[in-house]
């Protein structure tokens, strides 16, 4: 079924769609296309009477006013809420300040709430979109590579509290997505190379022949190439969307899958203070970590782990912490809210293209694949 007929598409924007039952919608992928956006979302949602953008605000002059100025031109009523870049706007307060705001714009089910930003926007604006007037649409634009191939797609909206993040949230799926590598092109290098990180988890968990485009395409993307990236997004958020189609809710441990390399990754960040790595590098250094320990338990041979290392190098991302704590990341694992009855749950490599979920691994095994990893490999 097409969402959208592909001859009201800008060319050459990609449609990919996320066909579930209850609320299918498109993920639209193009570059050099944001003048077209704005006309695009109108298009593909023509009942929006009011749009209600949350912008960061560290690129509200350059990807967020140009599309107020698009949907006011065709006579959309536009009001915007800027958020300050960071974690820290994942809050009640910052929460709680939008539905003031959405209040006083006089919200309605005519509304559409336009993310523009990073994950922390989406998650946020998501959530507010979810629980506003018990549930406003959801345009998400997300604009770092990280949020285009992970949390845009998907659904998962919510904010932290003070000691411990996304534990208020809601699932609640966008309407539309709109991607143009186009903002990529102003991100520090180092912000782009962490979202390459989840890029190439992808091709661990889900596809084979994607990684072996990735081994020969990783400098091109390291270097921000934009075709490079369109695609890499492409394949991305299919993978994703095929994940999300066939466990919406997380229930049957195939959206787990997931999660390849954050149960060690989340400890990084959690050991080292959320300041140290970006999400991906943690993810990058956590990949190494599942790897190891796949090949400890005989899952992989060695020349898996030595693949994985050299595109995770390739891809300009770290793979060692040489102050990685064992016993430290060890407690932080039990404490992240994905541990089941109390029970850690890796997920692991079997071969190039494919993880399953393990339990019961021994400490002794966990510790092992971390210590290996607090220097880079020889
Ligand atoms: N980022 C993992 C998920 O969306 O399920």
């Amino acid at each position: 079924m097409s969402l959208m007929p592909e001859s009201r598409l800008p060319t050459p924007v990609q449609e990919l769609k996320v066909p579930l039952t209850a609320s299918p919608y498109s993920i639209l992928v193009g570059t050099e296309w944001w003048e077209q956006v704005g006309e695009t979302i109108h298009r593909t949602l023509p009942d929006m009477s009011h749009a209600f953008f949350v912008v960061d605000s560290e690129i509200r002059g350059q990807w967020g006013e140009p599309l107020v100025k698009q949907l006011r031109d065709v006579n959309i009523r536009v009001d915007l809420a800027e958020v300050p870049s960071g974690e820290n706007s994942k809050s009640p307060e910052q929460l709680a300040g939008l539905w003031e705001q959405m209040r006083m714009d006089r919200a309605d089910r005519q509304s559409v709430v336009i993310a523009v930003g990073g994950g922390v926007v989406g998650d946020l604006a998501g959530f507010a979109a979810a629980t506003f007037n018990r549930g406003l649409r959801l345009v998400q634009v997300p604009t770092t590579l990280l949020s285009q191939v992970d949390s845009s797609v998907g659904g998962k909206t919510g904010i932290n509290l003070p000691d411990a993040k996304n534990v208020v949230g809601a699932f609640w799926q966008p309407s539309l997505v709109v991607i143009d590598t186009v903002t990529l092109n102003t991100l520090p290098p180092r912000v782009l190379h962490s979202g390459l990180a989840e890029v190439a988890k992808y091709g661990v968990i889900a596809d084979a022949d994607f990684f072996a485009w990735l081994e020969k395409n990783a400098s091109r993307l390291a270097k921000a190439d934009p075709e490079a990236l369109r695609h890499a997004i492409a394949v991305s958020c299919q993978t994703k969307a095929d994940v999300v189609i066939a466990d919406e809710r997380e229930t049957t441990g195939r959206r787990a899958t997931l999660n390849y390399g954050h149960t060690f990754g989340h400890a990084i960040e959690a050991t080292a203070g959320y300041w140290k790595f970006l999400h991906g590098e943690a993810i990058s250094i956590g990949m190494r970590m599942a790897a190891h320990l796949a090949c400890s338990r005989g899952l992989v041979d060695a020349a898996f782990v030595d693949r994985q290392n050299a595109l995770l190098k390739q891809l300009q991302l770290p793979l060692s912490w040489d102050e990685a704590d064992p016993q430290g990341m060890l407690q932080a694992m039990q404490n992240d809210k994905k541990v089941s009855h109390g029970k850690l749950r890796f997920v692991l490599p079997t071969e190039m293209g494919h993880v399953q979920m393990y339990q019961d691994i021994p400490d002794a095994q966990i510790i092992e694949a971390i210590e290996i990893c607090q220097s880079d490999p020889s």
